[in-house]
């Protein structure tokens, strides 16, 4: 329980400019070229940016600890050293074509307020932990936020381990042990006394309301799942259509179907087929099999579930009518969550008391905080995102938004970790 703090009054502030440049040096690190960023979880780029930031860390005289999935938290120590950390923090791993702010932000801006704090010489009572999180995209190994899930026991270690990865078929603890950073720390870890999460919106909100930042009430509910379709692989020129067994048709069939799912159910309803693979895929051969993934999203429960059925019930259809079987793996599913009262409130009073604008909003986007908030209260800020792009290479935020919200985030960890006069 949260005891409603006082949001920081005093005029320490980060050092917005140091913060930019930590962006864009990590940005850097596994760069696409296009102002983007591939560094896919446990990929020899994820290492690179790891080793990176882990030097920043203990650049600062931090503590950093590498817990059993890689997760690293890096402590400055409080005055009181048997109280619960606050913790902050996100993860540094990004999608195939990811943008230098998702994620990241949430780091680096952790990093900024414990070296605001240290150079000031302000010293709280509780410790103040800053953390990177295993594997939060999920495009490699699903499920997404896996190593905070891990982190707060939602997830066993094993079984964590043992999950392939989609584009090469590694599995997660080899590759772990690969990269260097299958540490010593023990799965579920030291549970924090709070956890704020700053993070890009990664959505058009903010900027069209001229909003500064947002006070995050909660995540929702997501549902991956992967459909494997079989049916018979034949010749384009001489098999009549009727005659064909059809996995790449099938595919396409359920791409529109999700989508017009979508459109019929309404807004927040979201629905999206990222990744479709046909086999043997040539430009004269009907598909025997098809891989597709389906996302299905929205913050109510219910209304989720029946998304779900109603998908099932269309495949179920279309395989009777086409003569194909489908198979569905469900590759992650987590219920909408909530974030905590008082947090939520902390984070609006204190970019209100920094004087900028701030609305309350749930996120669309899946998030370490959402794991956390399982064990501890969190809550997150939200930043505006240019033209509400994300998971691209011209994702953006504007250097005064991201030095807004780290100077929230620095208030509300203040706030929270209370200061030693
Ligand atoms: C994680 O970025 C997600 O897919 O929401
Ligand atoms: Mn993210
Ligand atoms: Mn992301």
């Amino acid at each position: 329980m949260i005891a409603s703090p006082e949001p920081l009054t005093s005029d320490l502030r980060v050092d917005g400019v140091r913060l930019l440049d930590r962006l864009r040096v990590l940005g850097e690190v596994g760069s696409t070229g296009d102002g983007g960023c591939a560094r896919l979880a446990l990929t020899d780029a994820d290492r690179a940016g790891r080793d990176l930031v882990l030097a920043w860390m203990e650049d600062l005289g931090l503590e950093v600890g590498v817990d059993e999935i890689g997760n690293v938290v890096a402590t400055a120590p409080g005055t009181d050293p048997d109280l619960a950390p606050v913790m902050c923090g996100s993860h540094i791993d990004t999608v195939r074509t990811g943008g230098i702010y998702d994620g990241n932000l949430g780091v680096l801006a952790g990093l900024e307020v414990l070296e605001t704090l240290a150079t000031a010489g302000i010293r709280t009572r509780r410790p103040l932990a800053v953390a990177f999180f295993t594997d939060e995209e999920g495009s490699r190994f699903a499920p997404d936020m896996l190593g905070s899930l891990t982190y707060v026991g939602g997830l066993a270690l094993e079984e964590a381990q043992d999950i392939c990865a989609v584009d090469d078929g590694a599995r997660l603890g080899d590759e772990l042990e690969r990269i260097g950073y299958a540490g010593p720390l023990p799965c579920p870890g030291v549970v924090p006394h709070a956890f704020v999460e700053l993070h890009v919106e990664q959505g058009p909100v903010l900027e069209a309301e001229g909003i500064h930042l947002g006070a995050v009430t909660g995540v929702q509910g997501i549902s991956w799942q992967e459909l494997t379709i079989t049916g018979q692989s034949n010749h384009a020129g001489t098999t009549p259509m009727a005659h064909r067994h059809d996995a790449g048709y099938a595919a396409a069939r359920i791409a529109t179907f999700v989508r017009d799912l979508a459109t019929e159910l309404g807004p927040p309803q979201v629905a999206t087929v990222g990744r479709i693979e046909l086999h043997p895929n040539l430009v004269n051969v009907v598909a025997a099999r098809a891989t597709l993934t389906v996302d299905l999203r929205h913050t109510d429960e219910v209304a989720l579930g029946e998304a779900e059925r109603r998908l099932a019930a269309f495949c179920e259809q279309l395989a009777a009518d086409e003569g194909v079987t489908i198979t569905s793996v469900l590759l992650a599913r987590f219920e909408p969550v909530a974030f905590d009262p008082a947090m939520i409130a902390l984070v609006e009073a204190s970019a209100t008391e920094l004087g900028h604008s701030v609305r309350r909003m749930s996120s669309g986007a899946g998030h370490d905080a959402q794991m956390l908030a399982r064990v501890c209260p969190a809550s997150m800020i939200f930043t505006p995102s240019v033209g509400g792009i994300s998971h691209n290479p011209a994702e953006y935020t504007a250097p005064a938004h991201l030095e807004a919200g780290a100077n929230v985030l620095l208030a509300v960890l203040v706030a929270l970790a209370e200061v030693v006069s």
